[in-house]
């Protein structure tokens, strides 16, 4: 990961090459066989598989063997607690919420609040405190249901964790991680240890339970390193390894890469008004169009680099509607500011719903924490 695009937990930058770091993490591209496959169980496919947002896997043709002998699956997910959660934050977990309802299973969402107190040099305790709160409020805003879902919070859940952390670590050595994460002699040892803490909750339900029960972890592609490390170690110590599903990333509004919630201009958050939302896109969102309205007209602009566009294969579900805007732009009957004014009207009208549910979850925190 030495070349111009940079993939960790902790940096996502540059023209990130889906199918290079396929090769480089060694995972599978998920094929239209496995897409039959899991359209036999959920009926539909989700607009993100069709649409290669989800685009990478491990093990997944052997958790739909597992589960088509009758041995279920948990999924598993989670977010570091270190400021407010943006649009990108959600993709893998409204993709998640959508596996939860077609497999009817179980999901454990961990709150690692540890992770960016030990990364950030000025993040407090106290933050992460409240940032869990807050972005618990919008995990829940996305309808999970509460009879299935347990949120574990890795400060208060330390008393079960702990003891199944130390075992992970004491098989991973530093210069796995070093490799790994580019971490060298001057990183704070907590930071050395806390993937031990991310494998934990994918095979924690199986200590619980007794027995062993095959878990599926939807992530975005920057969190493939922790359970690249993990996984085998899971299986040393007598559980499943777990299967992953990888998503790409929503772009930042400015640059490539992903949507970055400490450069406030590249993000859009949950709780953006209306007119935040319209100004960040009319402002920010670099455009695929022409320099001029002629020119545009002429010779049309380019989809596939405009980020509202890019949005738009997000946000709307409706594969026809979405075609028509990208031949319209392509063609030049569509104008930058009337492209841009679908996407800002589609963020809304998901905000809306989005921000009223988020109120409501406010009340809710309590039902979805593991006791
Ligand atoms: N490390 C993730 C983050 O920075 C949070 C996380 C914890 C996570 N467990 C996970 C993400 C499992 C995906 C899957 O937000």
């Amino acid at each position: 990961m030495t070349e111009k695009a940079t993939v960790t937990p902790w940096e996502v930058k540059g023209d990130v090459d889906y199918s290079k770091l396929i090769k480089e993490f060694g995972t599978q591209p998920i094929d239209d066989a496995l897409l039959e496959r899991i359209k036999k169980h959920t009926k539909e496919i989700h607009p993100y598989l069709a649409r290669k947002i989800f685009f990478s896997h491990r093990d997944m043709n052997w958790l739909l063997d597992e589960y088509e002998k009758g041995n279920k699956f948990f999924l598993y997910t989670g977010r570091a607690p270190s400021g407010p959660v943006h649009l990108g934050h959600l993709v893998p977990w409204m993709f998640t919420k959508w596996l939860q309802d077609k497999f009817d299973v179980e999901l454990w969402f961990q709150f690692p609040d540890e992770e960016k107190f030990l990364f950030k040099e000025n993040l407090t305790l106290d933050d992460t405190a409240k940032w869990t709160m807050e972005n618990a409020y919008d995990v829940i805003a996305l309808g999970f249901n509460p009879k299935k879902t347990k949120f574990l919070v890795d400060t208060k859940h330390a008393g079960i964790m702990y003891k199944e952390a130390v075992k992970v670590a004491k098989k991973i050595t530093f210069s796995t991680v070093k490799a790994t994460f580019g971490f060298d002699n001057s990183t704070n040892i907590g930071s050395i240890f806390y993937t031990a803490m991310q494998a934990v909750p994918a095979f924690l339900p199986s200590v619980i339970a007794g027995k062993n029960i095959p878990c599926l972890i939807p992530l975005g592609l920057d969190q493939d390193p922790h359970f690249r490390v993990s996984r085998d170690v899971m299986q040393k110590l007598g559980y499943y390894k777990p299967a992953i599903l990888h998503c790409r990333f929503l772009p930042g509004l400015t640059e490539s890469g992903k949507m970055s919630a400490s450069i406030a201009e590249t993000a859009i958050y949950t709780t953006d008004s209306p007119e935040a939302v319209a100004k960040k896109i009319n402002k920010y969102a670099f455009s695929g169009g022409r320099d001029t309205v002629e020119e545009h007209r002429k010779h049309g602009g380019n989809p596939d680099i405009d980020v509202a566009y890019q949005y738009l294969t997000f946000l709307e579900e409706d594969d026809k509607k979405l075609k028509k805007i990208y031949d319209d732009y392509k063609s030049g009957a569509l104008l930058t500011g009337e492209l841009k004014k679908i996407c800002i009207d589609k963020i809304n009208e998901f905000l809306a719903k989005h921000q009223k549910e988020r109120e409501k979850a406010k009340k809710q925190f309590d039902k979805f924490l593991y006791k």
